[in-house]
């Protein structure tokens, strides 16, 4: 089968190499992918808002399914297009990614079918939002309904700051994406990623991770879209896993079927774990960058089949296989990033350093001369190692030493808290970095 993958982070190049080592795999196309993906499919430069510039690519090269990596383009209605083509597709409808677009969509979901969250109530009036707020006390979470690109959660830890979020999103600040707020209860307890894959009927669990958003060792610094991750969460173990199917993915499912926007592709759940159980922070209708390299790196079956089951409503009798290692991985990016950084830097050609327990996927890099890459996006690449537990992670580590990009730097603590777990000493952080 040909298979035409939409994407161009480091999710999209796990993806390309896991999806490019299936036996069913005839040729693998990538639009419009990286420099590392290129080792790994052939690239197309199309534009994933020109459905009919997707649809008649998926025609001229006899695709058999198209897999979308990122939100923007199933919120857009990609999905869609191709399958009102006859186009197999992996990815929800757009419909159905509201479960990412909307926060309002998502939250009014789990009122309803009593699927565990932070109590909530939502504005359009900055009034009533202060007046809610003022009632409630503080921290409180207030987040734009829309999509803003990771920006839109505010956690508020005083009444002006909250106040001043509220006139911030509802006065335009992140235009349509903030005509509307969700106002939540600020939970505590330990953040943990759940994957499940999807066919609109069913849901077959996927597997777990945690990632580290902040910038900076010890978790400090400023939000970014993460700056390591590892799999299994070890929070997560198999009854904590049984109950986020059972109380939240399959109520969830059964929700989008009444709706009659039923849900297929990847739900990745975004979970507070806490001394009552799981509750949902959030969801994403796709896999998670950089979870998705990890998850990519345990799983042993057969990516390409499980892809095409949750297009083709085929899950039932599907299984998922794990590596028992601990995948972990570090992203490098550019210095400066989430801010202002400088672009085109450069990286000495990483071909050596890969093998096929370590990886290094790439995020938005183009090859300008031949081994040197330039990296366009903020976070760029990151080594993977398999190892059986994140203390030795070291290996991961020893690999990003390696790699010559003076432009670059990482965290030397991704997997602190997986760690500190093992030793029984859960919640303190390392003293020391870990490379
Ligand atoms: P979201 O974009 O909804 O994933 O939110 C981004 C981050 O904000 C989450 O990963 C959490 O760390 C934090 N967050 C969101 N909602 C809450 C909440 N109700 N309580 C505590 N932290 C939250
Ligand atoms: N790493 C978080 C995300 O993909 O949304």
């Amino acid at each position: 089968m040909n298979v035409l993958l939409i994407g161009s982070g480091g999710r999209e190049h796990a993806l390309a190499w896991a999806i490019s080592r299936s036996p069913d795999l005839s040729r693998l196309y990538c639009a419009p992918g990286n420099a590392g993906i290129a080792t790994v499919a052939t690239l197309a430069a199309l534009n994933p808002d020109d459905h009919d510039g997707v649809i008649r690519f998926a025609r001229e090269r006899q695709i058999g399914l198209v897999v979308v990596g990122p939100e923007a383009p199933l919120v857009g209605g990609l999905a869609d297009a191709l399958r009102a083509e006859g186009i197999a597709t992996f990815g929800p409808s757009a419909a159905a990614a509201q479960l990412e677009g909307s926060k309002r969509f998502t939250k009014d979901l789990c009122r309803d079918y009593s699927i565990p969250t932070a109590a909530y109530e939502s504005f359009t009036d900055p009034n009533a939002a202060k007046a809610f707020v003022e009632k409630t006390g503080v921290p409180i979470v207030i987040k734009a309904d829309g999509l803003a690109a990771g920006k839109g959660v505010i956690i508020a830890e005083t009444m002006d700051d909250a106040n001043a979020a509220i006139d911030d999103i509802l006065g335009g600040a992140f235009g349509e994406a903030g005509a509307s707020i969700v106002v939540e209860q600020f939970l505590t307890g330990e953040e943990a990623s759940f994957f499940a894959l999807c066919d609109g009927e069913r849901a077959l669990a996927l597997a777990s991770a945690q990632d580290h958003k902040r910038a900076f060792d010890g978790d400090t610094g400023p939000n970014t879209g993460g700056m390591g991750a590892y799999s299994p969460a070890p929070i997560l173990d198999d009854a904590m896993s049984a109950r986020v199917m059972r109380e939240i993915i399959e109520p969830t499912l059964k929700a989008m079927r009444d709706k009659g926007c039923p849900f297929s592709g990847v739900l990745f759940a975004g979970l507070m774990i806490d001394a009552e159980g799981p509750k949902l922070i959030e969801y994403n209708v796709r896999f998670g960058d950089p979870e998705c390299q990890v998850l990519m790196m345990r799983l042993k079956s057969d990516v390409l089949a499980l892809l095409r089951a949750s297009a083709e409503g085929a899950l039932a009798g599907q299984k998922a296989e794990w590596h028992d290692q601990t995948a972990l991985t570090v992203v490098m990016a550019s210095r400066g990033y989430p801010g202002a950084y400088e672009k085109n830097t450069e990286i000495g050609s990483l071909a050596a350093i890969d093998d096929d327990d370590l990886k290094i996927f790439h995020a938005g890099t183009a090859e300008r001369t031949a081994g040197w890459l330039r990296p366009a996006g903020g976070s760029s690449m990151s080594p993977r190692s398999a190892d059986r537990s994140p203390k030795r992670s070291s290996r991961a580590y020893a690999a990003v030493d390696r790699i010559d990009w003076p432009g670059g730097f990482c965290r030397r603590d991704i997997g602190w808290r997986a760690i500190e777990r093992a030793r029984g000493m859960q919640n303190e952080r390392p003293r020391i970095g870990l490379a």
